[in-house]
């Protein structure tokens, strides 16, 4: 089976949050079992490949000149790479200051225009495109094999300006959203099946209130919206393999942990006392809910629990933090930035984390931090439903402690949860369990393959 993957961003070769992971991760799985993927993204810039070759493509006079390099990436295999005017850039989607690249519509919707020219030229049995970014392609694909879109976020659609809808000549109208136009919401109409990145997302987005203004075309869709929750890769997120960590650690010894534990403190300058670290790992966006974490914080010195966050995103968000780790050193630290290892100490090292989105598609580092002993504490939205069960509900199954969005609400869990962790035979049974869980890509990636061969059974 030839499937034509677009997307965005993969990881490592470009990552911002989720999709980068996401999409590596299930591409890997899906080569393993034998799918023949062509992995489609856009061309940042200094992305060497070997045995490059450059494909020609026959593109809209629109989108300028584009160049198409096919080859091998060391890590993330076979890609094919695609430069249009104002790709090539140091951030995907946002300048220094964190604002928006001003071109990014033009930017997606020439990269999609590639997309759907490549499909006409090379046509695979089924097309998968992920989130907004690739979303235009299927207004501009005349004659199209099946398709498939995964929405990772209905926070970002890619809307724009209604000039744009003359280059999506066929079926335009999906693509009219008030007077402008939306290439996420036109593909919700056209792609002949959509995945939302978790069961629960799937429910939630078709309600008016977590739709973001599409779940009526959502729900109109009816059994051809599913849900397929993310996994992680266990290639990467692997405690006993990890090269990123202080001590590697496993179920069967979790000595290691104790050392990696040590050290996360070690570097925040805190003492290797019984006082729970409480690790973050996120965007510093809005959706994450660092604000109320924030409001959170001041109830943290009565708990006897301290806060480690490690975050790049909003200018704002990192301010409110930094300003927090300077009043209470003792308390709170923060690491502006993203990073990669630090992410994996916090994971191997942190006794709690905190997730405490306002929504989740799905959510990866609460699988992160289960797989690395770390007991999540998160909101009741989207796929951290579906993943993390609340162990005073659950007594025998759960797996961390879940909460309303909202801060009394949000105290309260990670009260629960620093009391949970005192107690040494609860913590370790919690720990234990989502240890424990398959996290990895197999199964979610098995599901992919089975609604790919459904398609073209159907088609
Ligand atoms: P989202 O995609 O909304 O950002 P996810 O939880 O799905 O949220 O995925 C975030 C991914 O990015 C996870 O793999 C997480 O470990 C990683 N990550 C997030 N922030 C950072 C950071 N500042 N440094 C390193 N890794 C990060
Ligand atoms: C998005 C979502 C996140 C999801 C990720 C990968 O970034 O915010 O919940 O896990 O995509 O699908």
């Amino acid at each position: 089976m030839q499937v034509l993957f677009a997307t965005a961003e993969l990881s490592p070769v470009a990552r911002v949050g989720g999709l980068a992971e996401a999409a590596s991760g299930l591409v890997r799985a899906l080569r393993q079992a034998g799918v023949a993927l062509n992995v489609v993204m856009p061309d940042y810039g200094d992305v060497v490949l070997h045995n490059e070759t450059v494909r020609d493509v026959a593109v809209p006079e629109w989108v300028g000149q584009c160049r198409v390099r096919v080859g091998q990436h060391p890590s993330a295999g076979q890609l094919t790479l695609v430069d249009v005017p104002g790709m090539q850039r140091p951030h995907p989607y946002v300048d220094e200051t964190g604002d928006g690249w001003p071109d990014n519509d033009r930017r997606f919707m020439a990269f999609s225009a590639v997309v759907a020219a490549l499909v006409e030229r090379d046509t695979p049995d089924v097309v998968h495109l992920n989130d907004w970014h690739t979303a235009a392609s299927l207004g501009m694909m005349t004659d199209r094999p099946p398709t498939v879109l995964t929405i990772h976020t209905l926070g970002y659609q890619g809307v724009t300006g209604p000039e744009w809808m003359e280059n999506l000549p066929v079926g335009r109208e999906n693509f009219e959203w008030y007077g402008d136009t939306n290439p996420l919401a036109g593909a919700v109409n056209l792609a002949d099946r959509l995945i939302a990145v978790s069961p629960n997302y799937a429910a939630e987005i078709v309600q008016p209130e977590n739709g973001m203004g599409l779940h009526q075309r959502l729900l109109a869709r009816g059994d051809h919206l599913i849900g397929i929750r993310n996994g992680i890769d266990d290639g990467t997120w692997n405690p006993a393999l990890d090269p990123h960590i202080p001590s590697r650690f496993s179920l069967l010894d979790m000595s290691g942990r104790d050392q990696c534990r040590a050290e996360l403190r070690a570097r925040a300058e805190w003492p290797s006392d019984t006082t729970p670290v409480i690790g973050v790992v996120s965007r510093l966006v809005d959706q994450k809910g660092i604000d109320l974490l924030l409001e959170a914080v001041r109830f943290l010195p009565s708990m006897s629990a301290r806060l480690l966050v490690l975050g790049a995103g909003d200018a704002h968000v990192a301010s409110q933090l930094r300003a927090a780790a300077d009043a209470t050193p003792s308390h709170v630290w923060f690491h502006d930035g993203y990073d990669e290892e630090l992410a994996h100490w916090i994971f191997a090292g942190s006794d709690l984390f905190a997730m405490p989105s306002r929504f989740e598609p799905c959510g990866l580092a609460q699988m992160q931090a289960m797989a690395y002993g770390s007991i999540p504490v998160v909101t009741e939205v989207g796929g951290l439903v579906d993943t993390v069960l609340d162990a005073d509900r659950f007594r025998t199954t759960g797996t961390g402690f879940t909460t309303a969005v909202d801060v009394p609400a949000l105290v309260d869990g990670l009260h629960r949860a620093v009391r949970a962790w005192r107690h040494g035979t609860r913590r370790k049974s919690i720990q234990r369990r989502g240890m424990e869980i398959d996290w990895s890509w197999a199964g979610p990636a098995a599901r992919h393959i089975e609604l790919y061969r459904e398609l073209l059974a159907t088609s």
